[in-house]
């Protein structure tokens, strides 16, 4: 089915052990595909960077996405009644865990009909939307590909599609029907542009009363009580090139299209708002349409474990806005396991917690005051790194070099590190080494050359190293990278509430040391047209100072800062004075951290700290 094979290798000597392992796994050494001819497309980089980049400019870019989508998200099939759901953000809110987004999954609608609303479960949606706004929170809603099949029932879905020749046929020239969650359905045509044009309409009503982002799930397409799964092969797609083409030939973009035909539908109805689509089933290029995750996972340490090396191929594979589901899907976390799994997930690029019909409950909240204070310290944690997170994300925008990767992506010679599937970085600057079991057994703590930073404490450490350690519960190792100057903000309940106080520069000196800050609006496009602020920093270790600058601002956008907190790390001895540029500047010295710290007024002019040693 597949139409493409994408093969992309790093090393010489790499490619050549890949070509020797496909023809390894293939005997004899031939691979192909059911729907027509394949298309090869080598990537020589030949560093490891320029291959994820150079994929990113063939096959498109991730869209800088709204900053809510990288909040803290809750989810679960299903929250309802409507008191339910409102009960779940309240609790969030009384319990001081910062979050942005409640799901709405696929029981508020009626019958498991897409587009529609039980009005006996959720008699007042609207208002439902409203207020947790106000509590300030988005609702993302599902609304799966599936139309129910319902002549004459008054399903504007079915009867638009119908009118308008939308859906996808058999052979005989029938509508082709299949069975989902609403029952007998019928699927829109994807891959031909009237149809995903009309498909895109049908968000109208749901945007209009203020539901921020929208979720395409089981466009595989899933069908039950078929063998495959999906679809019959010979089902009969229009497309885009005009004519027609099998199932068997379009299954593996389906998914896309309809993620394509959602992101395209809602840019329509409201183009200064960034869309944001979670989709299960995409394709090479997906990225440009939709976030994703990596489905139906279940409860176990296994999966825990599994998330690292499966979002690291997602993004390797420039795909780099992924999740998957906190806690496990399938059946219930132990206390333990959730908290781990909370922990790590702050460091993913979509950080969501979801689980499946009749399991136990899974918010932050559920196993008592001891969890819950680790859970939140960690969400915490996210949201005072999001002006970080958001500068990363902006950076994959352009680059397609995503946020959660492999050591590797930046230290190619790195050579250690290319079996490594448990320690990942996140950004450029953050080194994460979970622990990946309920063991009590010591794990390593892997300090790669050059010179890191403890990210709690601020410990200097000097690569390569390892040490033998064991995290306590609520102890997750990362490691900053020396030469990293990484903002943080004040914290927030959520990111539509405006941080206050000062923007947070936490410096770590070493040779190269430099760094960027990206702040717009987090919603609409405006940055396209120069409204957003970009700052520069550097530092350097002069024989007699420590000195930290910041070039002229870039960009017409007012930041919600109006000061800067600046705490440099490894400041051995309390420093003889502190200068801005050149007057004398109060600072405070933290000798057990060895750190000093001061605050002073945003310039966008810039400034230059110096700190005398
Ligand atoms: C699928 C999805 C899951 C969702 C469920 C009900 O199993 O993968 O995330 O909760 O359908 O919509």
């Amino acid at each position: 089915m597949a139409k493409q094979l994408w093969f992309s290798c790093v090393q010489e000597h790499a490619c050549r052990r890949a070509l020797l392992w496909l023809g390894r796994q293939s005997r004899p050494a031939a691979f192909g595909s059911d729907g027509g001819e394949l298309d090869y497309y080598f990537i020589d980089g030949p560093e490891p960077k320029a291959v994820v980049k150079r994929y990113a400019e063939l096959t498109g870019l991730t869209p800088l996405p709204p900053v809510w989508s990288l909040g803290f998200q809750q989810c679960r099939y299903s929250y309802y009644p409507q008191a339910r759901v409102e009960e779940v953000a309240r609790t969030f809110r009384n319990k001081n865990i910062p979050a942005d987004v409640l799901y709405l999954d696929i029981d508020y609608q009626k019958n498991n009909r897409p587009f529609s609303v039980d009005r006996e479960r959720f008699p007042a949606f609207d208002r439902l939307v409203e207020n947790l706004g106000a509590l300030g929170f988005k609702v993302i809603a599902i609304t799966d590909l599936h139309v129910a099949k319902l002549p004459e029932a008054g399903y504007e879905p079915y009867d638009q599609g119908i009118a308008g020749d939308h859906f996808v046929r058999n052979p005989d020239g029938s509508v082709y029907v299949g069975e989902v969650w609403p029952g007998a359905s019928v699927f829109p045509d994807f891959t031909w542009a009237p149809a995903r044009k009309w498909w895109g309409t049908l968000y109208a009503k749901f945007v209009a009363i203020g539901i921020a982002g929208f979720w395409n799930d089981m466009n595989e397409p899933a069908i039950f009580g078929t063998p495959t799964k999906t679809m019959p092969l010979d089902t009969v797609h229009r497309v885009d090139s005009g004519g027609t083409a099998v199932h068997r030939e379009v299954h593996n973009v389906f998914g896309m299209q309809n993620s394509r035909a959602t992101y395209e539908g809602l840019l329509e109805l409201q183009p200064n708002r960034r869309p944001l689509v979670l989709t299960r089933a995409t394709f090479s290029g997906g990225q440009r349409y939709a976030a994703s995750w990596t489905g139906d996972n279940s409860s176990t340490w296994n999966h825990y474990r599994m998330s690292v090396p499966t979002l690291l191929s997602l993004g390797i594979s420039g795909y780099p806005l992924v999740g998957d589901d906190i806690g496990g899907f399938v059946g219930s976390p132990s206390p333990e396991l959730l908290t781990r799994w909370i922990e790590l997930g702050a460091f993913n690029p979509i950080f969501r917690d979801h689980t499946n019909k009749g399991t136990l409950d899974q918010e932050p909240w559920v196993h008592g005051e001891e969890h819950l204070a680790i859970r939140r310290r960690y969400i915490e944690t996210r949201y005072k790194l999001l002006p970080y997170l958001y500068t990363q994300i902006e950076e994959t925008s352009r680059t397609g070099v995503p946020l959660m990767r492999p050591l590797w992506l930046d230290y190619p010679d790195a050579e250690d590190f290319y079996q490594n599937d448990r320690i990942f970085l996140f950004g450029p600057d953050l080194l994460i080494e979970p622990k990946m079991d309920e063991t009590l057994d010591a794990m390593s703590l892997v300090v790669p050359a050059g010179i890191w930073y403890d990210y709690w404490t601020g410990e200097r450490r000097t690569g390569p190293s390892q040490a033998k350690i064991q995290p306590a519960l609520g102890e997750l190792p990362i490691l900053v990278r020396g030469g990293a100057i990484v903002p943080h903000q004040p914290l927030v309940q959520s990111t539509s509430e405006v941080p206050r106080g000062p923007l947070e520069l936490r410096v770590y000196p070493a040779p190269d040391c430099r760094s960027s800050l990206y702040v717009d609006d987090g919603i609409s496009f405006g940055y396209q047209k120069g409204e957003f602020v970009r700052l520069a920093f550097t530092c350097a270790e002069e024989p007699a100072s420590i000195v930290v600058k910041m070039a002229p601002a870039e960009g017409s956008y007012v930041p919600w800062f109006n000061s800067l907190r600046v705490v440099v790390h490894a400041v051995s001895v309390r420093p003889k004075q502190v200068r801005i540029d050149g007057r004398p500047l109060a600072f405070q010295y933290d000798s057990s951290h060895k750190a000093v710290s001061m605050t002073f007024s945003y310039l966008k002019s810039g400034f230059e700290v110096a700190i005398d040693r």
